[in-house]
């Protein structure tokens, strides 16, 4: 059976861990030769290693989402071992469990300039290398908190926000070069980001809330929503958000 993403070339950030690592895995698993990238190096290297000893083919960059010299080492290394980049899942983000009140504006800033200023700079620094793909393709990790708000987290709720609409001008704006963006809203997931809170009963009733399903999904089970909007099974999506939260904001 043919992969998925055979024979194309995929950066995903925030690479070392939890989703970022799960999305790498899957897309190299479904084919794709795979540029991980994180600004923890030892868990980036760490995916590559288990991407090879799965027969997959990856490469590490270091690499903070916020810097826009960094995004050009990126670039630079997927165009110069590839000769494009055909998919760009911008995973990487940060949270601050703080009330809009507590919210220094330094925390503000930084989550502002991971998430949002990260995925704006990856969506616009790989229009050139994406010039030479068949069917590129942006995957913006946004969350269901960029959609509804809950008690603590303004500044993360407020940077995923704006990587949903920009998601949205991006698809508009990029069509010009043939490149669809379309955007994934995560529920609870099991990662680092939410474990410490998950081990606790009380913290697991109140991160749960109103999911449906009544747990935390496992990493994987956004990969596979990352790369189906990826692949082209999804070639007549763009602009458009998924919500991969167990129905949490569903009611
Ligand atoms: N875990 C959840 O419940 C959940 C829910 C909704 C959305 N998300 C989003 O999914 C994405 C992945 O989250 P996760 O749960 O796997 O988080 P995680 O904390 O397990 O992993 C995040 C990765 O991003 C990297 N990173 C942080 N700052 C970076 C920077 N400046 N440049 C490059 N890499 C950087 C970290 O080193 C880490 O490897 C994030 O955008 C997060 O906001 C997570």
């Amino acid at each position: 059976m043919t992969k998925r993403v055979e024979g194309k070339i995929a950066v995903v950030t925030g690479g070392a861990t939890g989703m970022g690592r799960t999305h790498a895995q899957l897309l190299a698993e479904e084919g794709a030769a795979v540029v991980v990238t994180d600004i923890d190096v030892e868990g980036g290297r760490d995916t590559v290693t288990l991407i090879e000893k799965d027969g997959g083919t990856a490469s590490f960059v270091q690499h903070d989402v916020s810097s826009s010299a960094d995004w050009k080492v990126v670039v630079d290394h997927a165009v110069q071992a590839h000769g494009r980049v055909d998919i760009l899942v911008n995973n990487a983000g940060i949270l601050a469990f703080k009330s809009l009140q507590d919210t220094e504006e330094d925390v503000w800033d930084r989550i502002f300039a991971v998430n949002a200023k990260g995925t704006y700079l990856g969506c616009k620094t790989i229009i050139p290398a994406m010039k030479e793909s068949k069917a590129p393709s942006i995957v913006n990790i946004s969350s269901m908190y960029g959609i509804i708000g809950a008690p603590n987290a303004a500044a993360y709720e407020a940077s995923k926000g704006a990587v949903r609409t920009l998601t949205k001008a991006a698809a508009v704006d990029l069509q010009e070069f043939g490149i669809r963006v379309n955007s994934v809203h995560p529920g609870v997931i099991a990662t680092a980001m939410t474990n410490d809170i998950l081990a606790d009963p009380e913290g697991e009733k109140a991160l749960l809330g109103t999911t449906i399903l009544g747990r935390a999904a496992q990493p994987e089970e956004v990969s596979t929503v990352v790369l189906f909007l990826a692949s082209e099974e999804s070639s007549f999506m763009t602009g458009s958000e998924v919500v991969v939260d167990g129905g949490y904001i569903a009611q």
